[in-house]
């Protein structure tokens, strides 16, 4: 993949088609520090043309002059907010081929969603956030869940417990470059989960309920196709 530097040039956000998908696996690998020799969990474009296939509204890109420097995917799944699942991400994701998504279900999955390293913290991840949201507004689902990566909780770990650091990013003492961000954009931290991403790599249950849903109406339909703009923040 070439290099990508930050650039102040529109970014929209468009959802996902397959002709994105090479770039997409290299954009993971780019801020997971994989590779495609050694992937290390992270998907291949093959997966994401999967994700395409079964779920087409829940994916997004986002695209800087052609460039994919962003990107979510997503699936639908039964969910029960009283009972969160406390598993690690690679069960929930079949390793990726996303096994457990269920077309009538009515809670939006929140697969993967990540921004290129030169683009983070400059609204991209936001809008990739609002795009989803919009969709489960569309489809009338109750909410929309994820298991949240703690990924700097490694730098405090010898020193503060995952529930000390969990109240902490809540309450602000601690910036999370992943939870932080979603709790940002309105996701509630629900539950911790152990071994998230391996042993010893803690995770968090996060919930969104969907404020427009309505109950006397079946979840479903069609989602209009929407684009959206924006200007990365300086
Ligand atoms: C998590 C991730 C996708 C978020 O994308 P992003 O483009 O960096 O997110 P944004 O810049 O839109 O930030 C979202 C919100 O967090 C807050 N925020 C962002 N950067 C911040 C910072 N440096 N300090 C404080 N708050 C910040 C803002 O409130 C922002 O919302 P706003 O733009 O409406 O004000 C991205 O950081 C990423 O790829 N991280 C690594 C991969 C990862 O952990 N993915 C999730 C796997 S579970």
């Amino acid at each position: 993949m070439s290099t990508i530097e930050y650039s102040p040039r529109l970014i929209t956000i468009v959802r996902s088609l397959p002709r994105y998908a090479e770039q997409m696996q290299d954009l993971m690998h780019a801020v997971y520090n994989t590779t495609r020799e050694n992937p290390d969990g992270t998907f291949l474009a093959e997966q994401f043309r999967r994700h395409m296939e079964i779920f087409q509204e829940g994916q997004f890109v986002a695209l800087e002059a052609g460039r994919v420097v962003g990107l979510t995917a997503s699936m639908r799944i039964p969910f029960d907010p009283e009972n969160p699942f406390i598993e690690p991400w690679f069960t929930t994701i079949s390793d990726g081929w996303l096994k457990r998504h269920d077309p009538s279900a009515e809670w939006m999955y929140g697969v993967e969603s990540c921004v290129h390293p030169a683009y983070q913290s400059r609204g991209v991840g936001g809008k990739l956030m609002q795009a989803r949201f919009e969709v489960a507004q569309a489809l009338n689902l109750r909410g929309m869940v994820a298991g949240s990566d703690i990924m700097d909780y490694p730098k405090v770990a010898d020193r503060v417990s995952p529930e000390e650091y969990l109240r902490g990013v809540i309450e602000g003492t601690y910036f999370d470059n992943n939870l932080s961000k979603q709790l940002r954009k309105g996701f509630k931290a629900s539950a911790l989960i152990p071994d998230y991403l391996g042993e010893g790599a803690w995770g968090v249950v996060i919930v969104w309920h969907n404020p427009a849903y309505d109950p006397t109406h079946p979840s479903g339909g069609t989602v209009p196709l929407r684009r959206y703009r924006l200007l990365p923040r300086k």
